[in-house]
């Protein structure tokens, strides 16, 4: 791996840091995001761990009262980005956004955990409390019947905004003639055929004011609300991210949630059933309304190796699915199955390969003794970084990099594996 590179990755971590919290990317995302704060203390850990840990607890001082760790923290406002604080109304400090995102936090501090020393075993332990009170969270309020399956109110939970698992969902919110007139400014920043489209945007308006006029009452937005789907992306990475807080409790003698954890696991492992969709044999999205499925392989369905999810019947079907995928595409993974009529290559999450997703795919397969397909995926993933650059995402046909530049969790990503090559080099 190239050094200029990795100095270039690092630069971007520190450029991007705004004083104890990174933006994903200056200008069309210049708040605190959740599952990119994630990723950015994994790249930190790699030259700065102090820094690591002041990622992480700065995101947790956006969390609510009820543990829900918000997707988007508000510190100041910024005209550059749209919904802002005066949309989402959250009525807390800091200012937040009024869901949550993928919970990949426990499994990172996992990480620092196990690559670190005593002060980091410390930060870990004064972390834990607040990691298991968001767990908690996401297993009671997007769980309401406790059956293992842990839903989202809003595609933008997902962290795959506009993914099409998330059209049948979306196909059935009506766009109310109330909605008022609303500038985006995503589409100044990057071109409009990279981001969802307007349709899709008013749609996600359209649970916004849903939950507002509830005062954003999540047991309400579950029941009631316009949208309610289980996500694979939200079920896989919470299963990995409940197996390695135990882990992390029982490292550091922590006994407060031992069994609340290990009951979690057990009910998402048997909740994991709930996805897998026969006709296409892998793990999909579902339509919670309705219990209609989605109908194509995504990056996401291959978490189901990091998650420790799936029989042996089932994970075959996927290794069959990718290798299939793959041969269609120079550089894997992409978001949606190429051999579906909605892949589209360069938009944002119903195509592109993204970088964080692809680390964790492969530390899942390789976990799995899937290392061929590790290989291929972690080989893809820095070629496209080599030729393109640390861009938001990129299309896996053309390798070209999309959405944003100087992105964090590409970034982070690319400076991970070098440490890793680093390391075994050393060794
Ligand atoms: C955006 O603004 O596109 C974000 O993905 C929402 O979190």
């Amino acid at each position: 791996m190239h050094s200029d590179l990795r100095k270039r990755a690092t630069q971007i971590l520190v450029d991007n840091d705004r004083g104890g919290y990174t933006v994903p990317t200056p200008r069309l995302y210049p708040y605190q995001w959740n599952w990119d704060s994630a990723f950015a203390a994994l790249g930190f850990s790699v030259f700065d761990r102090q820094r690591a840990w002041l990622e992480l607890e700065t995101l947790f001082e956006g969390q609510w009262a009820d543990g829900m760790v918000p997707h988007i923290i508000f510190r100041r406002d910024d005209p550059d980005y749209f919904p802002g604080p005066a949309i989402w109304q959250s009525g807390t400090n800091p200012p937040s956004s009024c869901h949550s995102q993928p919970p990949v936090v426990a499994s990172i501090i996992r990480h620092l955990v196990d690559t670190g020393g005593p002060a980091d075993r410390e930060k870990a332990a004064a972390l834990f409390p607040k990691v298991l009170a968001w767990h908690n969270w996401f297993h009671t309020m997007r769980d309401p019947d406790g059956n293992g399956t842990v839903a989202i109110i809003h595609p933008w939970e997902s962290g795959r905004d506009n993914c099409p698992d998330w059209d049948i969902g979306l196909e059935r919110i009506d766009v109310p003639e109330d909605l008022g007139r609303y500038e985006r400014r995503d589409t100044e920043r990057v071109d409009a055929d990279e981001r969802p489209t307007s349709l899709e945007y008013d749609r996600y308006l359209t649970i916004l004011k849903f939950g507002r006029e509830c005062r954003w009452d999540q047991r309400e937005i579950a029941r009631n609300g316009p949208f309610f789907m289980a996500d694979p992306g939200i079920q896989f990475i919470l299963l990995r991210a409940d197996r390695d807080l135990l882990y992390l409790a029982t490292e550091l003698a922590l006994e407060d949630g031992l069994e609340q954890i290990d009951r979690w696991i057990a009910r998402s492992v048997d909740g994991c059933g709930n996805y897998w969709n026969d006709r296409i044999g892998c793990f999909c999205a579902r339509d919670l309304r309705s219990g209609r499925f989605s109908d194509a392989m995504t990056s996401i369905s291959m978490l189901a190796f990091y998650a420790g999810a799936g029989t042996p019947g089932q994970r075959a079907r996927l290794v069959e699915h990718a290798h299939a995928i793959l041969d269609r595409c120079r550089y894997g993974f992409p978001s949606w199955d190429p051999r579906n009529g909605k892949f589209e290559s360069k938009r944002y999450w119903r195509g592109p390969v993204w970088a964080m997703v692809n680390y964790m795919i492969v530390q899942g397969l390789t976990e799995c003794g899937e290392t061929a397909l590790a290989d291929r995926i972690k080989a893809d993933t820095l070629k496209l970084i080599e030729k393109s650059g640390f861009r938001e995402y990129f299309d896996p046909i053309t390798g070209e990099g999309h959405g944003g530049r100087n992105f964090t969790w590409t970034a982070a990503i690319y400076l991970m594996w070098s440490a890793t090559e680093q390391t075994s080099q050393a060794a």
